[in-house]
């Protein structure tokens, strides 16, 4: 018999992991506590922008299998049940907020079936898997937990869960090994790398492997700097190194740094965890990681500042792109916003274009200007920033934009534009761990 499961936490991951597992012949049902979005999502509406996903849930609510609920006790038929909470920084220093987590053990664990599966799919710090599993058991004893982290990228989330590069399983019997194998039949079938581990070893894969995506991405941007002092150039950088296989070629994009919902928080929380356990040195070069990244936005408004003559009062700057990255509506700390809220509060006049994430910009950023049209945000502008590198603008024509602008000056803040074309064009071309470009 097919195994029925429950999806507990329908935000980014959990409406993901609900759609998929329901396209692949399970009966799924989602559970969150916001009426709002279980309501969006029984629509067959996706309440934030990712690319292919409307149209699976839709697919799948139609089919019959997918199905949505506020009432924690319809999940009682499930035989597995995959907690996908958030875990968001603490307001008041840098560890995980578990308070989601905790809650969804304690709501599922009475409606768990003998012999029933909680699976952990949320990041959390290393430990809280064994906790969870000890009152898990003092509730119910005859269930398992398991920790069992996602890797999905926002912007191929679709792909990422249907298509995973590995599944990680930290469990502690082989029944609830056997229980995942059966869950994820077609990935084995398909030879998805396997790897069972034990709870904190499955937790601390998924902070290592964001700890060393955000590592990567913050060595680059060091190049950057020292390329900026030595008059090198790190985007052939980048490229020259990325041929090493031991390297590779990939996050090795210099720019304004990385932003969103998992790295920043991420690289935090594990700072936080480590130093608890007593093995705070080891994570200590994190510090420096977040560092740097955060540095990167203070040296883009220092080019700013350059090429403004240092008085950003009333001059008018166009900025392209609002999400922390490309294909997504998502503004959670994203640098290109902190950017623009920075050169605002020293006086500027900004006015931000992005395809997708005006609405949640504007929720954060209420004072910024917002502009649906490229066109209309260039408009007299006396200095362009791109700072999400979307498709759209490595499209835009730059000799057919620069009679709108005052003064024809851009940086790129994601090095993804092609330098030669703009300065081709007639502009001033400036980039972060590159030269300027006349
Ligand atoms: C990340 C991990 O990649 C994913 O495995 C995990 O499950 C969640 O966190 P995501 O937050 O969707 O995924 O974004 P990602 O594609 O990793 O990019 C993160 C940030 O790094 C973005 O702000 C991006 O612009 C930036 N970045 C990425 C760079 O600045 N340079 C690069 O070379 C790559």
């Amino acid at each position: 018999m097919t195994l029925k499961l429950s999806v507990i936490g329908t935000g980014y991951l959990g409406a993901t992991h609900a759609a998929c597992m329901a396209s692949l012949g399970f009966e799924v049902i989602g559970f969150d506590t916001d009426a709002n979005k279980i309501q969006t999502l029984s629509k067959g509406k996706v309440p934030f922008y990712e690319p292919d996903l409307e149209e699976l849930l839709t697919a799948q609510i139609d089919s019959g299998r997918l199905k949505f609920t506020t009432q924690i006790e319809d999940l009682g038929s499930a035989d597995v049940h995959f907690i996908c909470v958030g875990t968001p920084q603490v307001s008041n220093g840098n560890a995980a907020d578990l308070t989601y987590v905790n809650s969804a053990l304690e709501a599922i664990a009475k409606f768990v079936k003998p012999g029933g599966l909680v699976v952990g799919k949320s990041t959390v710090p290393v430990g809280t898997a064994s906790r969870l599993r000890q009152r898990l058991q003092e509730i119910n004893s005859g269930a398992d937990l398991a920790w069992n982290p996602e890797f999905l990228r926002e912007g191929f989330a679709v792909e990422d869960t249907l298509k995973p590069n590995r599944l990680v399983v930290g469990v502690v019997s082989d029944k609830a090994e056997n229980i995942l194998k059966e869950v994820y039949a077609t990935n084995l079938k398909e030879n998805t790398p396997w790897v069972r581990a034990d709870l904190p070893t499955a937790e601390l894969v998924k902070v290592a492997a964001n700890s060393f995506l955000a590592t990567k991405i913050s060595f680059i941007n060091a190049m950057a700097e020292v390329c900026e002092a030595s008059g090198g150039d790190v985007t052939v950088l980048a490229k020259a190194i990325g041929y090493d296989p031991r390297i590779g070629s990939r996050f090795l994009q210099a720019g304004i740094g990385f932003g969103g919902g998992c790295l920043p928080k991420d690289i935090r929380a594990f700072m936080a965890r480590a130093e608890e356990l007593g093995a705070k040195q080891a994570v200590e070069f994190l510090k420096e990681v977040d560092a740097i990244n955060l540095r990167a936005r203070q040296r883009i408004i220092e080019l700013v500042r350059k090429d403004l003559s240092n008085d950003l009062v009333g001059k008018k700057i166009a900025v392209l792109g609002a999400a922390f990255k490309p294909d997504s509506d998502d503004v959670r700390d994203s640098p290109a916003l902190d950017i623009c809220a920075q050169i605002q509060a020293a006086g500027a006049d900004v006015t931000v274009h992005d395809p997708k994430a005006i609405a949640n910009a504007q929720k954060r950023f209420p004072g910024l200007k917002f502009s649906e049209e490229i066109n209309q945000t260039l408009q007299d502008a006396e200095l362009v920033l791109h700072l999400t590198e979307w498709k759209i603008y490595r499209e835009i024509n730059p000799a057919q934009v620069k009679a709108l602008v005052k003064k024809a000056i851009i940086i790129d803040g994601r090095n993804a534009l092609d330098r030669d074309l703009w300065v081709k064009a007639g502009w001033k071309f400036r980039a972060l761990g590159r030269s300027s470009h006349e």
